[in-house]
């Protein structure tokens, strides 16, 4: 072993020697290898197991898993801690060997936020001597001919109480609760005041005063306040350099250059429901507590657990709610409009857990890369100094370093559109034959820079990437980097969103168009896996098993959410019970199936099933459809007989010894072996079944496992158990 281990690292180092150079935006960036142990990994050495096998820790790993959005959970839904860790008990005790869960950049490195202290508005005309201290509401507006129509905005706040001594990026929100009067969009600017007792300088409109007052920032071209919604205003410069007494006082002020009609709108104060808002953001923010509850949930329920890392792109975007806001300093990707005017891709949400601004932060901004790389790192050690803590469990196995990640998202909408060739960014481009070419090397290098803090840190575990549309190309991509200096990026996968069987059991072993992807998943070292595919199909209990038939592996999207693929709903959810019940009468057969696999958990992660090419893990009825109800064992013919559907497994244990069992109440037909052979249960005790000349006919009951023993068999198949177990103790030395 040692020598063969010795063997493959000299291989490795001819091919980088020989390899083929490829360009690259990054000169610097190279996949790194964990150096040390690993947590979890993929053996893809194809030296104990034909197909690459996921490890966790010595032993091979069958996974099988479910998203649970615990950040849906506790923010939309505002579920307790102990409500949403009832979740992962249930997905537990269905079967799921892993659930995957987001963590956000944010979680680990909150912004702070304070709410107005006081705020106020002042108006002239008939209100010009009118206290609006207490109004829920204040107003800013203009009308040059009409003094009634002109109004300033007080806001107060105190963040004496922040404790960071190091802020990187602050910012004021404000919320409009009615549209601009007129419906007429207009900017506003937020002037800072040195102290509250000076700040009414103002004459009527402008901001008057000798210096005490400068402007901090005004509301961009592309965000000018019009709809009910939030409005941000980045107040850094005057909150990171001006403000030692941690009292800041601003007034806010309409910009107009139009005098014909008023132009204003209200303002949500200090004592509405949805006060001005003082955000402080510092990279020396850090705060873990959010991993432990996760890992403590995951723990309780005894379930491995993947992280999906949402940092500067989930999903295609960079939300507000997700990432802190120093990131926004680094929203490199802007769009130079015809008329020269620089603005960011972003759009406008208005919903509370899905933030308020997505914009599309640029993949090829270096010092960005270096943030988020720290920032996953840095969880990662932590991950790692919990773990040795609380009794070496290795609960987290995976991360997934970037969930459906995109280059385009922002550009035309929510939707994806023309990519944006930024002049900042693109310096490398012209080294790539195609923009495509130079995308694919983007979106792999923001992976594989996160990926490396995956590896780099003291709690490796293996690394995926999910897509939702078109970017297959990626795989192959990835692999062919694997093939050419490394990837860091152990495998990439499909959220399809399909309920057809046959296309999912293709999947897992040979090109197929699927989910707008046309490509073979299979493809080099990768792990075909089915990264999200929809909770609420009434036949997941077939896709799963077909997926795994097909060589693919499969993780349901999602538990329980506000969205529309459940598997579980809440009991009563107006009524405060979020106890999850099943969405569908098919959920007891996904369990009862899960928990069948789950039995099965070392034969199915390492061996390869028939769809796949393999001979020793062969399925009857794959599709559930009728047919393929025949397959050989040891050369032995057998046929499946389903009563009620149902897919039966079959399983060479050794060269002498069968497992088989169904999914459904069923009969199999053995040929030609009825005296010579004996069967069993997996504990021993013989079991019973009935012979028809020299075939033996076995009834088995759902879910129910038999050994099927050959006496005086000599079929000299490689690959005994007595070879496999030395591997595999082998494997452990190494
Ligand atoms: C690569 O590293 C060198 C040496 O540290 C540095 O001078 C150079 O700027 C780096 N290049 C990039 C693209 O980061
Ligand atoms: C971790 O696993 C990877 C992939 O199998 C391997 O290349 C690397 O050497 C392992 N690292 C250690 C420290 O064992
Ligand atoms: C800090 O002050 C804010 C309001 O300014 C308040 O909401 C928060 O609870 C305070 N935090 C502590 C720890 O006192
Ligand atoms: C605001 O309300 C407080 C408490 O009710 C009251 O004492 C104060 O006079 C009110 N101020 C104005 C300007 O109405
Ligand atoms: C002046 O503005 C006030 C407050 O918006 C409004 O009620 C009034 O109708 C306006 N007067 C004219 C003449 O437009
Ligand atoms: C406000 O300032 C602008 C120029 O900045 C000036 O044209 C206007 O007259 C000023 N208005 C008042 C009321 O001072
Ligand atoms: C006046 O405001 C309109 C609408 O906000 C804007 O498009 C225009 O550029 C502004 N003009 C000047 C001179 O500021
Ligand atoms: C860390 O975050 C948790 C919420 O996840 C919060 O309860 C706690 O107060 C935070 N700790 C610090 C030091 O801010
Ligand atoms: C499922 O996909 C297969 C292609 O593998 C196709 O032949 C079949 O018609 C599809 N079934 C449905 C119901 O769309
Ligand atoms: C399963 O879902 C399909 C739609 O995807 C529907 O047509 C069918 O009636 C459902 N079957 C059952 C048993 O609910
Ligand atoms: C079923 O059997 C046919 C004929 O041998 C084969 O071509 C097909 O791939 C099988 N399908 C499955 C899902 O095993
Ligand atoms: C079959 O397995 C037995 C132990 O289970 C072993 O003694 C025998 O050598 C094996 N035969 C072959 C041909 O691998």
């Amino acid at each position: 072993m040692k020598i063969s281990h010795t063997l493959a690292k000299l291989a490795l180092w001819a091919g980088l020697a020989t390899a083929t150079s490829f360009p690259a935006i990054d000169s610097n960036l190279t996949a790194s290898i964990a150096t040390n142990p690993n947590i979890s990994y993929v053996d893809i050495s194809l030296s104990q197991y034909n197909k690459p096998v996921l490890f966790v820790g010595q032993s091979p790993f069958f996974y099988n898993g479910i998203q649970i959005r615990s950040d849906n959970l506790r923010l939309l839904w505002d579920m307790t801690p102990e409500e949403i860790g009832q979740t992962y008990q249930v997905a537990a005790n269905a079967g799921f060997t892993v659930a995957n869960t987001q963590l956000y950049w944010m979680d680990v490195q909150p912004d702070s936020s304070y709410a107005a202290t006081e705020s106020t508005c002042i108006q002239g005309g008939s209100s010009a001597s009118a206290n609006f201290a207490n109004s829920t509401n204040d107003k800013i507006s203009y009308q040059s001919s009409n003094t009634s129509a002109q109004s300033l905005t007080y806001l107060k706040f105190d963040f004496t109480n922040y404790t960071l001594d190091q802020i990187d990026a602050a910012k004021i929100r404000i919320y409009v609760p009615a549209a601009a009067n007129n419906q007429q969009p207009f900017t506003a600017s937020l002037y800072d005041t040195l102290t509250w007792n000076n700040a009414p300088n103002h004459n009527g409109m402008n901001i008057t005063g000798n210096g005490d007052y400068w402007l901090a920032s005004s509301s961009p071209s592309w965000d000018p306040i019009m709809s009910v919604s939030y409005y941000d205003f980045d107040a850094s410069d005057f909150i990171i350099n001006h403000c030692p007494d941690k009292i800041a006082s601003f007034i806010l002020q309409p910009q107009v250059n139009l005098t014909s009609f008023i132009n204003g709108a209200s303002v949500a104060g200090a004592l509405s429901a949805t006060p001005p808002s003082l955000v402080l953001s510092s990279t020396a923010s850090w705060n873990y507590s959010y991993v432990d509850t996760m890992l403590g949930w995951a723990e309780g329920a005894d379930i491995k657990l993947e992280l999906l890392w949402f940092g500067s792109d989930s999903s295609g975007t960079t939300m507000d709610t997700r990432v802190p806001y120093f990131v926004y300093r680094h929203i490199l990707v802007e769009k130079v409009q015809t008329d020269g005017t620089v603005v960011p891709f972003m759009v406008k949400n208005h919903g509370a857990a899905y933030g308020v601004y997505w914009y599309l932060s640029d993949k090829n901004d270096f010092s960005l890369r270096a943030l988020e790389k720290t920032a996953l790192k840095n969880v990662m050690n932590h991950i790692a100094e919990y773990n040795s803590a609380n009794g070496d469990k290795k609960t987290i196995v995976g991360i997934d370093v970037s969930n459906e990640g995109l280059v385009d998202k922002i550009q035309a909408g929510t939707g994806g559109g023309s990519i944006y060739e930024n002049p900042a960014t693109w310096s490398a481009r012209p080294l790539f034959s195609s923009e495509a070419a130079f995308v694919q090397r983007t979106m792999w290098e923001y992976q594989v820079n996160l990926a490396n803090a995956v590896k780099e840190s003291y709690y490796p575990v293996w690394t995926r990437s999910n897509i939702n549309r078109g970017l297959g190309v990626q795989i192959t991509y990835n692999e062919l980097m694997r093939q050419n200096g490394g990837t860091s990026v152990d495998f990439g996968g499909l959220d399809p969103y399909i309920n057809n069987a046959s296309l999912l059991w293709q999947f897992g072993h040979k090109q197929v168009a699927i989910g707008g992807t046309n490509v073979n998943w299979a493809t080099g070292s990768n792990v075909p896996m089915i990264m999200e595919n929809g909770g609420e199909y009434n036949n997941s209990e077939w896709l799963i098993l077909a997926t795994v038939a097909g060589g693919g592996y499969y993780n349901v999207y999602d538990f329980m959410d506000e969205q529309s693929y459940n598997m579980w709903v809440p009991a009563n959810k107006a009524a405060g019970n979020y106890t999850p019940v099943p969405a569908g009468s098919f959920v007891s057969g996904v369990s009862s199936t899960n928990n069948l696999l789950k039995s099965l958990s070392w034969d199915l992660a390492t061996k390869v099933p028939d769809g796949a090419g393999g001979t020793d893990l062969v399925f009857f009825n794959t599709l559930n459809d009728g047919n393929n109800l025949t397959n050989t064992l040891l050369s032995v013919p057998v046929t499946y007989s389903p009563t009620t559907g149902g897919i039966g497994i079959g399983i060479v244990q050794n060269n002498q010894t069968i497992l088989l069992t169904t999914t459904r109440d069923a009969s199999f037909n053995l040929s030609g072996i009825a005296s010579s052979a004996s069967v069993a249960y997996t504990n021993g005790n013989p079991y019973l079944y009935s012979t028809t000349g020299q075939d033996m006919l076995i009834e088995i009951p759902q879910s129910t496992i038999v050994q099927i023993k050959l006496n005086n068999r000599n079929p000299g198949r490689s690959g005994s158990r007595a070879t496999r177990l030395q591997a595999r103790s082998n494997h452990i030395k190494k």
